[in-house]
Parts: C-alpha cells; sequence; structure tokens
C-alpha cells in the first residue's frame, strides 16, 4: 500500500467546477418535503434518560467542538487505550489543509499515537471483565438459524484468523480483500486485519466478478477471505464461482492473489460440490481453528490506513476511499453513542450489509468500541415474510433499530399487520440512512413500527466522512419528518451557491463543509489529484459532498439527493458512468445516456437510454441481454429498471449530452423539457418521446 498522500494524477477525473453540478432546482420528489411544521418531541420520559436531554446541552458541547476542536476531541480519545500518546504541540490534535488554493489538501489527526482498532473494540472490554457480555447475537436466513458470540469468544475467534494472516506472510499496510455475506466471519475478517495492521478492502458479496476484480486490481490484497455459497432468503447465491472468475481477471491482468482462504457454508453448498483450485483454495474451519487464540497486537500510528472502501463517482472507476485510524475510531463510537442515545443495556441492530460503510462504522467498528451487543443478520428483510424484522426485534430485546428508507417503503406497503402481530415494546430509538425519508414512509416507521414512542434518528453522512455529519441525537430536540436536523459535534455544513458563495439563514444550496473532523476520508487510494479534483476544487476552501440541501427557518437542515452524476438506488451509489460503460461493453449497444427517476420503493431507479448499433432491431430478449451486461459489470443491484430505446441521444453542437432533457423525458414532464433549440439535431427530442412506450 502506498502511503495515503501519495499521487499518481494518470486517472481520469471527476468534473471539478461547479456548473458541471445539477442546479438546485432540478432536485423534484413527488411528494414534496412539506413537514417543516410539523414537529415531533421525545416524551418527558425520554428525556429524563437522554445522555444528551436538550438542545442546551447540545449547543454548549457544539460551541466547544467547533472552538476549540482539540481540546473536544482530545478528551473523547484519552477515553481509549493508546500504546503511546499523541504528541500535543500547544494542546494541537489535528492539523490539516482543506483550502485547496493554500497547497496539497490534507488531514492529520492524533498523528504520532500509538493505537490498535481491534484492541480498543475488544481486548479493552475483556480486560475490563465484560468478556461474557455478548458482543454478536447471529441472526440466519432461515429463522431456525442462529448464533451468539461473547467479547471474549469473538476476541479468540479474531485472534485465530489474525495469527492465519500472519503465517501467510500478510504484514502491517498490506491488503487482504474480503467478499464475504453477513456471517460472523466477515466481521471477524475485519478485526483481524485491524489488529495486524493490515488493510482491509471488504467488497459487498453482491458486487459482480468483473467490480470485484477491478477492486482486486486496485489494491493488490495478499489474500482473499470468501465463503463457497450462501442464502439470501429463498435464493443460494455460489459466490465462490465469483470469486474463481475475478481472480482469474485479475490474474490475466498482472495481480495473483495467492491464497483464497474459503469458509465451508455447507447449508448452503457442500464442500464437494464447490469449485477449487489446489494451493490457492483453503478451507477455512480446516486451519482457522489450529491457530492460537490469542495474538500479538501491532500497534499502529494514528494515521496509518485502516480500511479502503470503494465508492462509485461520476466517472467509470470506482473510488477507493481511504480511512485510517485513529480519528476514525474515536469519531465512529462517539457518533454511535450519541445519535443513538446509546447506554450499555441497549441491544442494537443495524440491518446493512458490512459490504458498504454503514456496516464498516455502524455493524462493526462503532458498535464494538462501546462494547455493545449486536444483531448481525444474514438475511433480508421480507424473507420468509414482512414480519421478520419484528420478530428479531422480539427474539432479541432490540432497543435501537437503525434501517433504510428503502426497506421501510418496501415493508410499508405489506400493511401494518405484519408489523402489529410482534410486540416491538423493546424499542427505543429508531434510526434510517442511505437516503432522504419521505415524510409518509418518516411517519409509518415512528408511528406504526415505533408506536409513537421512539425518536427516529436520521443520520446523513457518506463513505468519506466516516460517520454521522448531520443527525437528530434522540431526546435532546424534536423531529421533523424528512429532515436530519443539526450538525453533530465538530461538524460545520454550509450550504453554497454556484459560484461557492456561502449562503445564510433560510436557503438551497450545495452541501459542503468547512474544516476537517477526525473521520475525514484523508485520500482515494493512489489517487490524491482526484480525492482533491473530486471533492475540493469544486467549492474552494470547502469539502463538497455532492448533495443538495435546504435550511428552513428553524436551521433545520433537509438533504435532498445527490447534485452529480450519482444515483441512489436503494441507498446505494451507483454512478451513470458505470452503468453506461456496462452497457456499451454489450456488442450490439452503441451508446447509452444513464438518468435516476423516482422509484417508489427504491427512492431512485436507473432509467437508460441506449442507442442500438447500425441494423440491430429492439426487441425483448436484446433488453433481457443488456440487462445481464449490467449485472455481469456491476451487480443486479446495479440492473436498469426502464431500458427506452434511442435512435440518437440529445447532444449539443459541442457533442455533450444534454441529460436535462433525459430526465425530463424519463419522468414524462413533457411540458418542462426547456429550451431544446441548442440541440445538434432538435428532433431527436420528438423521437425520444414516440418511443417512451416501446
Ligand atoms: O446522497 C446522500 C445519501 O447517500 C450518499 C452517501 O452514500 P454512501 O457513501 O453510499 O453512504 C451511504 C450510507 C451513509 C449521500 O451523499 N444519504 C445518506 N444518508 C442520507 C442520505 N441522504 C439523505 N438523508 C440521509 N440520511
Amino acid at each position: 500500500m502506498a502511503p495515503p498522500h501519495s499521487t499518481n494524477g494518470g486517472s481520469e477525473h471527476d468534473s471539478s467546477t461547479a456548473a458541471a453540478f445539477a442546479s438546485l432546482d432540478t432536485v423534484s420528489h413527488s411528494e414534496s418535503f412539506n413537514t417543516e411544521h410539523e414537529l415531533f418531541d421525545a416524551g418527558h420520559k425520554f428525556k429524563e434518560g437522554a445522555l444528551i436531554s436538550s438542545k442546551e446541552k447540545y449547543a454548549a458541547m457544539y460551541t466547544r467542538s467547533i472552538k476549540d476542536p482539540d481540546g473536544f476531541w482530545s478528551d473523547i480519545a484519552s477515553e481509549f487505550y493508546w500504546e503511546t500518546k499523541w504528541p500535543e504541540e500547544n494542546g494541537k490534535v489535528h492539523t490539516e489543509n482543506f483550502d485547496i488554493r493554500k497547497g496539497p489538501v490534507k488531514v492529520e489527526w492524533f498523528k504520532g499515537g500509538k493505537t490498535n482498532i481491534c484492541y480498543n473494540a475488544l481486548d479493552r472490554h475483556v480486560q475490563a471483565g465484560k468478556g461474557n457480555q455478548v458482543a454478536f447475537y447471529w441472526e440466519g436466513n432461515s429463522p431456525d438459524l442462529d448464533g451468539c458470540l461473547t467479547y471474549s469468544e469473538l476476541l479468540q475467534r479474531v485472534c485465530q484468523l489474525a495469527n492465519f494472516l500472519k503465517d501467510k506472510g500478510v504484514k502491517k499496510g498490506d491488503a487482504v480483500a474480503i467478499y464475504l455475506p453477513m456471517l460472523m466471519e466477515l466481521p471477524i475478517a475485519m478485526l483481524a486485519c485491524a489488529r495486524i495492521g493490515a488493510v482491509h478492502s471488504v467488497v459487498f458479496a453482491g458486487f459482480s466478478a468483473e467490480s470485484l476484480a477491478q477492486r482486486v486490481l486496485d489494491c493488490k490484497p495478499k489474500v482473499i477471505i470468501t465463503c463457497n455459497a450462501v442464502w439470501r432468503g429463498p435464493k443460494v447465491l455460489v459466490l465462490k464461482t465469483i470469486v474463481d472468475e475475478a481472480l482469474t481477471i485479475s490474474l490475466a491482468q498482472g495481480v495473483s492473489v495467492d491464497v483464497c482462504l474459503t469458509y465451508a457454508n455447507d447449508i448452503a453448498l457442500a464442500r464437494e460440490k464447490t469449485a477449487w483450485q489446489d494451493g490457492r483454495d483453503i478451507w477455512y474451519q480446516d486451519v482457522i481453528p489450529n491457530f492460537a487464540s490469542s495474538c500479538d497486537i501491532q500497534w499502529v500510528d494514528a494515521e496509518d490506513p485502516l480500511f479502503l472502501l470503494y465508492t462509485s463517482g461520476s466517472t467509470g472507476k470506482p473510488k477507493g476511499v481511504l480511512h485510517t485510524t485513529g480519528g476514525y475510531m474515536v469519531y465512529t463510537a462517539t457518533t454511535f453513542k450519541y445519535a443513538f442515545d446509546y447506554h450499555q443495556e441497549d441491544v442494537y441492530w443495524c440491518t446493512a450489509d458490512c459490504g458498504w460503510i454503514t456496516g464498516h462504522s455502524y455493524v462493526t467498528y462503532g458498535p464494538l468500541l462501546n462494547c455493545a451487543k449486536v444483531v448481525l443478520f444474514e438475511g433480508v428483510p421480507n424473507y420468509p415474510d414482512a414480519g421478520r424484522c419484528w420478530e428479531i426485534v422480539d427474539k432479541y430485546n432490540v432497543t435501537i433499530f437503525y434501517t433504510a428508507p428503502t426497506a421501510i417503503r418496501s415493508l410499508m406497503r405489506s400493511g401494518d399487520e405484519p408489523v402489529k402481530r410482534y410486540s416491538r415494546k423493546s424499542l427505543r430509538v429508531l434510526g434510517s440512512v442511505g437516503e432522504p425519508i419521505n415524510p409518509s414512509a418518516w411517519k409509518w416507521y415512528y408511528e406504526v413500527v415505533g408506536d409513537e414512542r421512539c425518536p427516529i434518528s436520521d443520520t446523513w453522512w457518506q463513505t468519506e466522512t466516516g460517520g454521522f455529519m448531520i443527525t437528530p441525537l434522540p431526546g435532546a430536540w424534536a423531529l421533523k419528518p424528512g429532515s436530519a436536523t443539526f450538525p453533530f459535534f465538530g461538524i460545520q455544513p454550509a450550504l453554497v451557491d454556484e459560484n461557492g458563495k456561502e449562503l445564510e439563514g433560510v436557503c438551497n444550496g450545495y452541501l459542503c463543509i468547512k474544516g476537517s473532523w477526525p473521520s475525514t476520508f484523508r485520500t482515494l487510494y493512489e489517487d490524491h489529484a482526484r480525492y482533491e479534483t473530486t471533492y475540493f476544487a469544486p467549492f474552494k476552501g470547502y469539502y463538497f459532498s455532492g448533495d443538495g440541501c435546504h435550511r428552513d427557518a428553524d436551521g433545520y437542515y433537509w438533504l435532498t439527493g445527490r447534485v452529480d452524476d450519482v444515483i441512489n438506488v436503494s441507498g446505494h451509489r451507483i454512478g451513470t458512468a458505470e452503468v453506461e460503460s456496462a452497457l456499451v461493453s454489450h456488442s450490439q449497444c452503441a451508446e447509452a445516456a444513464v438518468v435516476a427517476i423516482e422509484h417508489e420503493v427504491k427512492g431512485q431507479g436507473i432509467y437508460a437510454f441506449v442507442t442500438l448499433k447500425e441494423g440491430v432491431s429492439y426487441s425483448e430478449e436484446l433488453r433481457t441481454s443488456l440487462r445481464n451486461a449490467v449485472r455481469h459489470q456491476i451487480g443486479a443491484f446495479a440492473s436498469p429498471d426502464r431500458i427506452h430505446w434511442a435512435p440518437a441521444l440529445p447532444k449539443t453542437r459541442s457533442g455533450k449530452i444534454m441529460r436535462r432533457i433525459l430526465r425530463k423525458i424519463a419522468a414524462k414532464q413533457l411540458d418542462e423539457l426547456g429550451d431544446i433549440s441548442t440541440l445538434a439535431d432538435p428532433g431527436v427530442v420528438q423521437e425520444l418521446i414516440d418511443l417512451t412506450d416501446v
């Protein structure tokens, strides 16, 4: 692994000028967010026990976090174990340059301090006598399969895997790829890497072989950890075949992964039926139990890399977001504690997969750093039926439940009965993440799921931010359905106009952040130039999030969605360019343009305009085959919802596709097409309209 601040500058860069982003009033929702005046206050009883029980208490802490970030965060950091404390010069624990005009963007927190996040998440609790406390309750895809690990047991499992990795030559700074479903082995693998200072790169197990190969080629892992197959709802997914294909692709391009540690998930696929490459592939259960269940800690610098996680941007190549150790540890633990009003008797369940940032920060690190009891769920919310989530809530007496609006909307469609079938009386706090939550979903969540008793933490953040940025603190202030409310400690949001001018008071603007916070991502792996151009060049002096945002008269923040070429499908970020390049890889596709459309359950859907090669005719089989090309290149979750045949695409005379027009055609808002006279061939628009239902 190269150090965080190396650059290669040679890759394709995202748009760097503000003019490249969608204008803020192009962001529309079928359901307008007109709930600015509806306030939902946590009851008196909740507030009495809340960690932050009033806006005044928040304001005092927030003010200190902004005026004295070093003092504020160093007090919190001191609650963790540091093998060597960070050197303090005049009380400074961080340095930053967030202003690209003043030189390279650079952020460091607690630099020089030596710690280990695995030690803080596990050993620290075991040594404090909490080893017998449950760390994970594991709930299988099938309701009759479950398991449980205490903190001591989890630590032993982590150590055994860490010893195996060391035995295979994995050293501090080496990358390890993890392609696993939600088995306990997934967080175990992450923690094992952290323990020995290796950098994990978890790839969501819904990504295709091509996508996995792309990530392997980028970070060149020494070992990949996977399993042979898994049940997902009523289907079996054979992951090992995908890994085999990915490793073949990467080998052909010069990157060889010599060890493929494979967990035998016998209930999904027998070992004998699993494709196998002797010499490279190793069954997890055959080797891991033979390793010692204790393993020395590799102390690392606070600024040493902890993990890489790839996310989509405006161009085809995924971005390797790099997080470091110390600041990430302090920030994820603190946000978890306050945004969920965490108390030690809580049982916490986040439905996210560890393949995404939510699973890194708020299934694994944040909760374990707080010694929480965490439910890990292998399955899907509506299997075997729409009551599954509430069955799990009752089974484990879950008190904090955190999920995505898409899951809420999909469960809402099955009505109230599957919810009411279960008591849910343990629930105290609800959470939402991944996309703006529409007020009707918010209200259903609040009224039906939470029985009007549980505050909802609608947490706005990103892979890049590492932790929550704008979020309610339950009990501290009244909520408004659809608003993420106020900034977390240390976060200074700025809404700017297209010229980068900061707006005051009530406004709509591009959401930027002033100044760093401890879990700011430090770079894009081996592409610091892209990091600067994408995030720091559009609005100089700020980090630009890519989201639009409204601030109301009470100062509440309302996220309005992406303003760049990123589509948010069921809370998953997908770059339009990635889908376009997958479509164009199809032998019969000449050109493609992808836009977002509103989707009742997924939030946004993928709408693709496709121009075929000369002489190829439209057919349903071709539509399926184009969709399969996307499944193959990216994964099933990126498959277009609609393919619209396009004899040609609307382009300016300089050849630029006018997506504004495509968005309107996709949304059937034909009276809002605007000026089409600047198109090279305005006649294209009518041709596209005529083909809408073909
Ligand atoms: O558009 C915002 C949306 O998800 C994007 C970040 O996606 P990702 O990096 O995959 O991380 C998802 C989990 C944090 C953001 O730019 N987003 C996330 N949470 C919210 C949200 N939009 C509105 N409200 C939220 N609570």
